[in-house]
């Protein structure tokens, strides 16, 4: 016998086309893209949307043709070193130098609330990149001084939080740091750091 509510073809094909418009609806349908920006907390309240924003979280999740805002090619944060007890504080006015696969370079300074950035359209590098942190001379103005460099490549991620989260795990080289540093009194200047799902989490990255 036949039951009356079976699917048939032309009730499967309407409801993936409703589907379909619900999809396009809430996001454009990559599953991990999806998730990676569910995973990150809501704008602060107390700061715009702009360059002191979301401190430590991947910046091209959104800043990018997928995410929406204004188009990235690289961004993160600089913190202090911290105690895996501690919370870290975001630093300003460091360089971080990125030099890319035809030995082009570019500089950005992190700012009060330790982020930077490059808009893809003042350059898109090309992969893989190096990248290197650099302080200013208090004796020669104008002249930076290394402090570390990171010896492996990036081979595709712009994002330093793409990897760097919190502190450092089996999963992650922890934030980019300045090496010698300790976390300051926490400020309400910037929005408080986002260290990963679970800055707790013995093993981050994993849900
Ligand atoms: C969850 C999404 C999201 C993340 C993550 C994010 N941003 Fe944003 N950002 C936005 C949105 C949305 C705007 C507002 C865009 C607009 O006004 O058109 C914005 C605006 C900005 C602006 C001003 C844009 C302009 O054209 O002047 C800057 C600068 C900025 N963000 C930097 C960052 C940095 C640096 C990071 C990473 C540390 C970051 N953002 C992480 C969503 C995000
Ligand atoms: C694909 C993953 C990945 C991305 C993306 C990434 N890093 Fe790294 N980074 C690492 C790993 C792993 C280490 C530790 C091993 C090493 O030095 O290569 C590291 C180390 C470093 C160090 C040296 C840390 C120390 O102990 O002194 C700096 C500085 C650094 N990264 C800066 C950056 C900056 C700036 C960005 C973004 C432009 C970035 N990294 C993006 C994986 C990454």
């Amino acid at each position: 016998m036949m039951s009356s509510t079976r699917a048939t073809p032309a009730r499967g094909l309407k409801l993936a086309l409703q589907l379909g418009v619900l999809m396009m609806a809430v996001g454009c349908g990559d599953p991990y893209r999806d998730r990676l920006i569910d995973g990150l907390p809501e704008e602060d309240p107390n700061f715009q949307p702009g360059e002191l924003h979301r401190p430590g979280q991947p910046c091209l999740a959104c800043h990018s043709a997928y995410g929406g805002a204004p188009d990235f090619s690289l961004g993160g944060t600089l913190f202090s070193g911290a105690k895996p007890t501690e919370t870290p504080t975001m630093l300003g006015g460091y360089t971080l130098r990125v030099y890319d696969s035809e030995g082009q370079s570019r500089d950005m300074l992190s700012n009060a609330c330790g982020n930077f950035h490059i808009r893809r359209k003042d350059w898109d590098p090309a992969f893989p990149l190096r990248a290197e942190l650099y302080q200013d001379n208090p004796a020669q103005p104008g002249k930076l001084i290394q402090l570390t460099i990171m010896s492996t490549r990036i081979a595709r991620e712009g994002s330093c939080a793409g990897c760097h989260i919190g502190h450092p795990s089996p999963l992650s080289p922890g934030v980019v740091e300045v090496p010698g540093t300790t976390p300051s009194a926490v400020s309400d200047a910037c929005p408080p750091p986002w260290l990963g799902p679970d800055p707790r989490a013995p093993v981050q990255g994993l849900k």
